[in-house]
């Protein structure tokens, strides 16, 4: 069986926790796509000769999920080169047999317009940073400047930038529990199996 549940949202929104929550309760694989980019980020050097020469170990440093190589990510997931030279891994990945949760930025506008259900995870900034903050400490301001410019250039950059599939089903968690979140994707995706979109 070929299905792929596209989720797409910003820093911090819950979608790689509804992702993963999703992906184990049908059996589906799960790529948090946001490592390709912070994993080519992380590597240094020239950028598009990272994105090529992107290993599956390259995926396991365990510094990718730092406020720095976040930003790092966000910098390098401009460049056209970049999201070209991981287009074609993430779109193999979707349509395996078994099917497929995906989540990042432009899953359900560019990598798979065809996904059979598509996901827009949001929640206000201030909500994403102080749950972010939660995890890394620090600075809560600090991160909060952080989410709102990683926000801005995700948003805002030429190629693929982060907007809602016209037909994403959206879930704002700002007063949404996580757990009410991921059973709202879960009834999502039955609805897509029942309508024999599997
Ligand atoms: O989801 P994340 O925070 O790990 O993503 C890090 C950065 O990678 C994000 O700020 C923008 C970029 N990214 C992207 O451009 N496209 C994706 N599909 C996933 C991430």
């Amino acid at each position: 069986m070929v299905f792929t549940v596209a989720i797409d949202g910003p820093a911090a929104a819950g979608k790689g926790t509804i992702g993963r929550a999703v992906a184990a309760h049908f059996g589906f694989a799960h790529l948090d796509t946001g490592l390709l980019y912070r994993a080519v980020g992380a590597k240094g050097g020239d950028p598009v000769a990272a994105a090529e020469a992107l290993s599956p170990g390259d995926l396991l440093r365990d510094d990718l999920r730092s406020l720095g190589a976040g930003q790092a990510a966000s910098r390098v997931a401009v460049i056209p080169e970049v999201r070209a030279a991981l287009l074609a891994f993430q779109r193999r990945f979707a349509r395996q047999d078994g099917g497929a949760v995906l989540d990042g930025r432009d899953i359900g506008t560019v990598i798979c317009p065809d996904a059979e259900v598509k996901l827009f995870v949001t929640a206000s900034a201030e909500v994403r940073a102080h749950r972010r903050w939660l995890e890394v400490g620090g600075d809560e301001a600090q991160v909060l400047a952080e989410v709102r410019e990683r926000d801005a250039r995700d948003t805002g950059r030429a190629d693929a930038p982060l907007k809602p599939a016209p037909d994403a089903l959206l879930l704002d968690t700002t007063d949404l529990s996580i757990d009410a979140a991921v059973n709202k994707a879960i009834k999502a995706v039955e609805t897509g199996i029942r309508q024999g979109r599997a």
